[in-house]
């Protein structure tokens, strides 16, 4: 099999050919048709504690990393039920499992991580979906409850990146009222998606948000450094939730003492994945891609990816 790997965290990634793993029982064989990018993915190369954790527990041999795929089943192990061979399908792979990335042209998971995907559904869409999708899922319904009630008002912050894009229209659809902080350049794609634009390049974004509050949801896909959750949690209801998408060591003490902040982990699942490629297949769901490249560009995408600039998402082709 290709994968992309380098040798250290600061060499450029390369594709380089080495064994495949075994289709074991209850594994599942994939030809990797398109892969979505992640922050985390260069994150991972660079150590903290997700690529610590990789290390440690994760399958030996070259790191590859990457997590999105969608592509075909080619292979199906002892005691699969779920899936055959020939089924379109979109997951994530998840290193705790032993398994490699999927910046490869195949990957090896376990039926629960893949959805399935019906005929009309591009794989490079479906490669949009697993890790931002899962976690504006999961930051709308087990944090917020947005799905459960009518008219909530969420406030997203990063509305114009992977997370920020699915958190905006997910929670229009499920009949939230949407503030979006984005910059300008950004404004048209994040306001015709339903929400209420607040750029963030021509003023104080958090006190125009204020103004616009209070908020069931605040989804902080940016981080606290820029919109600090001390800042963030007077603009809720007495029962809003703060959903801290991304973590630093200062939102430590919030997340253990407070109880209005919250954190999740968009680790794709089929149960989170399903309702995903359903409102996809309807087309209530876009997949704005922002650039496709080639695997062996693996090394471009993560640049980008790095700048903190991307609107929508980067899929690469293997
Ligand atoms: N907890 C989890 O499981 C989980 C899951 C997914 C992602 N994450 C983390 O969440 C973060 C976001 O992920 P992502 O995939 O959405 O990233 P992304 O797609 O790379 O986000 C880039 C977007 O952020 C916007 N942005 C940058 N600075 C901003 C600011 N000050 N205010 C508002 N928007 C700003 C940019 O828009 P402009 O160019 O207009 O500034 C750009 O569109 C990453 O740190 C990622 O690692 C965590």
């Amino acid at each position: 099999m290709i994968v992309a790997t380098s040798n250290s965290s600061s060499a450029p990634l390369r594709l380089v050919e080495v064994p495949s793993l075994p289709c074991g029982a209850g594994d599942v064989r994939v030809r990797v048709r398109a892969i979505g990018v992640n922050p985390v993915d260069w994150k991972m190369r660079e150590g903290g504690p997700l690529g610590t954790a990789q290390r440690i527990i994760g399958p030996r041999g070259p790191l590859v990393v990457g997590i999105d795929f969608a592509g075909e089943v080619v292979e199906v192990g002892a005691g699969v039920t779920e899936l055959a061979v020939g089924a379109r399908v979109v997951g994530g792979t998840d290193f705790s499992r032993g398994q490699r990335g999927s910046y490869a042209d195949e990957v090896v998971v376990r039926p629960d991580q893949c959805a399935r995907l019906p005929e009309g559904v591009s794989f490079d869409d479906a490669a949009c979906l697993p890790v931002a999708g899962v976690t504006a899922w999961r930051a709308l319904t087990d944090v917020g409850g947005i799905n459960t009630r009518r008219d909530a008002r969420v406030l997203v912050l990063g509305a114009s990146g992977g997370v920020g894009l699915f958190a905006v229209q997910l929670a229009r659809a499920m009949g939230g009222a949407v503030v979006g902080v984005c910059s300008g350049r950004n404004a048209a794609l994040v306001a015709r998606l339903g929400a209420a634009v607040i750029d963030y390049t021509a003023g104080d974004a958090l006190a125009e948000a204020r103004a616009a509050g209070p908020y069931e949801l605040i989804i902080n896909a940016v981080s606290s450094e820029t919109y600090p959750a001390k800042d963030c949690r007077p603009m809720l209801t007495p029962t809003g939730m703060l959903d801290l998408v991304v973590v630093s060591p200062v939102d430590y003490p919030s997340l253990v003492f407070n109880r209005q902040t919250r954190t999740i982990l968009g680790r794709p699942t089929r149960q989170h994945l399903e309702p995903l490629v359903a409102a996809l297949a309807k087309g209530g769901l876009e997949t704005p891609i922002e650039t496709r490249l080639p695997l062996a560009e693996a090394e471009a995408a993560h640049g980008r990816s790095r700048a903190g600039k991307v609107v929508g998402k980067l899929i690469l082709h293997p």
